[in-house]
């Protein structure tokens, strides 16, 4: 594995390897860039396939947290971290994480930690007798508590923005759209979808929450597959990644895709398959960051705030315009100019000497 060749391709400051097996922890800890602040990413917990693969998620993961963060205009860097474990371990959990929350220390604040794929708010717990470098804390704790619903509220205010451009209205009643996933984040999207007038299909491979959406709601249900074939404006992938691959692509019939899953372009190939159908793309990690403002909110002066956090959040709509303003002037991929737009700020904070 050439790490560090693989770490200068994608611009990483550092990649740290934490290895204690008297606990059982094996753990990579990225750090994209602290141009603009500490960086802030939450712990996975999962069995990777080989240690290359938990790797590469660890480089492909924090470098995404750099242009999320910087898009939302927060001062903090991208991280993530990856501790490759079953995350359904019980015995010997704590003491892996009260390790793991002295790894973290010994980044002196350097990289921030937050729970994630795999991991709970009592991971964190755990973590915080050895450090205060963590976010997503209980509210009790005063912590922010579930980030989902910020999330979704950013999500709503992008799609309104793309319906806007498409449309030309704001308003999203009678609006179609097809909502992959009715979890945490999308069951509030849900919500406000219906609250807002669109009609909604949803589909989730877990019966209880189909069964929720449907008693609450009373939206349309249809088969996993079937979402992609939908009769809909906007396709909401509020699920896993990688939903969005040429083969789906050439099924869709919306002209909008917008939604809270991360990573949901299978390769940058299919930029080309989303254009030629002129499907407006909304980049996931300009539009998902709810959950990450909410976690920069525990960090402020005087802690967690319902306001500054509300105002972070309702920005994305105006982001989601620039975004779309200037892959109009640039002609470029929405994506693309997203991430030039993250870059960029982080320039200009460099020319400035931080
Ligand atoms: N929670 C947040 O604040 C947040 C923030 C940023 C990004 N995200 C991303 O948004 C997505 C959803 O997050 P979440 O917290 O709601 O997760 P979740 O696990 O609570 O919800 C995901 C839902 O999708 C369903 N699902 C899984 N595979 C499916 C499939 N193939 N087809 C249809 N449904 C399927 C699950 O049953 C579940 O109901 C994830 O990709 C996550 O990484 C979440």
């Amino acid at each position: 594995m050439r790490v560090l060749q693989a770490a200068a391709e994608r611009e990483h400051e550092q990649v740290v390897f934490f290895n204690y097996p008297e606990v059982g922890l094996k753990a990579i800890v990225g750090i994209h860039n602290t141009v603009l602040g500490p960086s802030l990413g939450g712990c996975r917990m999962r069995l990777y396939k080989d240690e290359e693969q938990a790797f590469e998620d660890v480089l492909r993961l924090s470098e995404g947290m750099t242009y999320k963060s910087s898009l939302a205009g927060l001062d903090l860097g991208g991280g993530k971290s990856c501790i490759i474990a079953d995350p359904h371990m019980k015995e010997g959990r704590e003491e892996l994480f009260v390790q793991f929350g002295k790894c973290v220390e010994a980044l002196s604040g350097r990289y921030i930690a937050a729970e994630d794929m795999g991991t709970s708010v009592q991971d964190v717990v755990y973590m915080q007798r050895e450090t205060e470098h963590l976010s997503g804390r209980d509210p009790a704790d005063g912590g922010g508590g579930d980030p989902s619903p910020w999330t979704a509220r950013g999500v709503h205010g992008s799609i309104v923005a793309a319906c806007e451009r498409v449309y030309g209205t704001s308003d999203l009643a009678g609006r179609k759209v097809a909502l992959q996933g009715v979890g945490h984040v999308g069951m509030y999207l849900l919500d406000s979808l219906v609250k807002a007038g669109a009609a909604v299909t949803i589909c989730d491979t877990n019966e209880s929450h189909l069964e929720l959406a449907k008693k609450e709601y009373g939206v349309e249900v249809c088969g996993l597959d079937d979402i992609y074939d939908v009769d809909c404006d906007v396709y909401a992938p509020c699920a896993t990644g990688q939903t969005v691959n040429p083969e789906t692509v050439a099924r869709m019939k919306c002209k909008i895709i917008a939604g809270a899953a991360n990573n949901q372009l299978s390769d940058p190939g299919v930029y080309n398959n989303i254009e030629a159908k002129e499907i407006l793309y909304c980049p996931d990690f300009a539009i998902n960051s709810g959950g990450v403002i909410s976690c920069a909110g525990e960090l402020q002066p005087g802690g967690w705030n319902e306001g500054w956090v509300a105002d972070k959040v309702d920005n994305i709509y105006f982001t989601m315009q620039r975004v779309l303003d200037e892959a109009q002037k640039r002609g470029r991929f929405t994506e693309l100019v997203a991430i030039e737009l993250a870059k960029e700020r982080i320039e200009q904070r460099r020319e400035q000497g931080n």
